[in-house]
């Protein structure tokens, strides 16, 4: 089963205008062809700038997170249409900082997912224990309960992220052995809930302190399909370097 690559970066609440404009440039000047899908997220601000500034080139760009619903009195929210309208493609779901920041339930991360694909996006949804889910043993009890709810029985389109909260911004990167054998349970798990032939062709992507200098290991690992990237998508050049790593 072959699975292109896809790479996200994650700019979080990072770089302002002048910052992502000169960043849009640096892609826009990368001829080379690319071994990956690859999506930027900014924040809300900068999504029609950014999504303006890499129109006609191999990058995408999604939003952060959404509302489920399409339109209403939701002060500080964004909706479907209006990341669809922004020009985004993507738009991740369940990030863990939503999830820790925002108290966002396994049920309303399944909900977003749903509206993102309803406006025409695709989900990356992200899932990931904490280090005391770790310690005490229920991992992929974790993963398995979000995986569940983020898919809400509709698998497509969508990709996986997994994230352990331990490994983000932490610099301590999950080892190479530790996300596979992650990665490989949520593929079975996908397996059990949507087929074995969809699961086979699902992206699953690591995250948490990916660097350009441990991206090539990482993706050697057959269930590792790509990455959502923090810190180190903040630098094109880091971030590029990423990219070529998945080739
Ligand atoms: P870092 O790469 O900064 O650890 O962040 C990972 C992440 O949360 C991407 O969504």
């Amino acid at each position: 089963m072959t699975r292109r690559p896809l790479v996200g970066g994650n700019w979080k609440m990072h770089l302002l205008r002048a910052d992502a404009e000169a960043y849009c440039e640096r892609l826009r000047g990368e001829s080379a062809a690319l071994p990956a899908d690859v999506a930027l997220f900014p924040s809300a601000p900068l999504l029609a700038l950014v999504a303006r500034g890499l129109a006609g080139t191999p990058f995408a760009c999604g939003g952060q997170d959404l509302h489920p619903e399409e339109k209403g009195a939701h002060t500080g929210d964004v909706s479907g249409p209006q990341l669809a309208d922004a020009g985004c493609e993507w738009v991740l779901c369940g990030h863990s900082e939503r999830r820790q920041d925002h108290g966002e339930s396994d049920e309303l991360i399944g909900r977003k997912a749903v509206a993102a694909r309803r406006h025409g996006l695709k989900p990356l949804i992200c899932i990931g224990e904490t280090l005391d889910e770790r310690r005490s043993g229920t991992t992929y009890e974790v993963l398995d309960r979000q995986l569940e709810a983020g898919l809400a029985g509709r698998p497509e389109p969508c990709a996986i992220a997994y994230e352990p909260i331990w490994a983000i911004g932490t610099g301590e990167t999950a080892t190479p052995e530790i996300a596979q054998e992650a990665h490989q349970h949520i593929r079975e798990t996908l397996a059990d809930l949507i087929g074995a032939e969809a699961a086979g062709s699902k992206r699953i992507l690591y995250g948490g302190s990916v660097k350009p200098a441990n991206a090539a290991e990482l993706f050697s690992q057959p269930d590792i399909d790509g990455f959502l990237v923090g810190g180190a998508s903040l630098d094109p050049e880091g971030f590029l370097a990423i990219i070529r790593s998945c080739g």
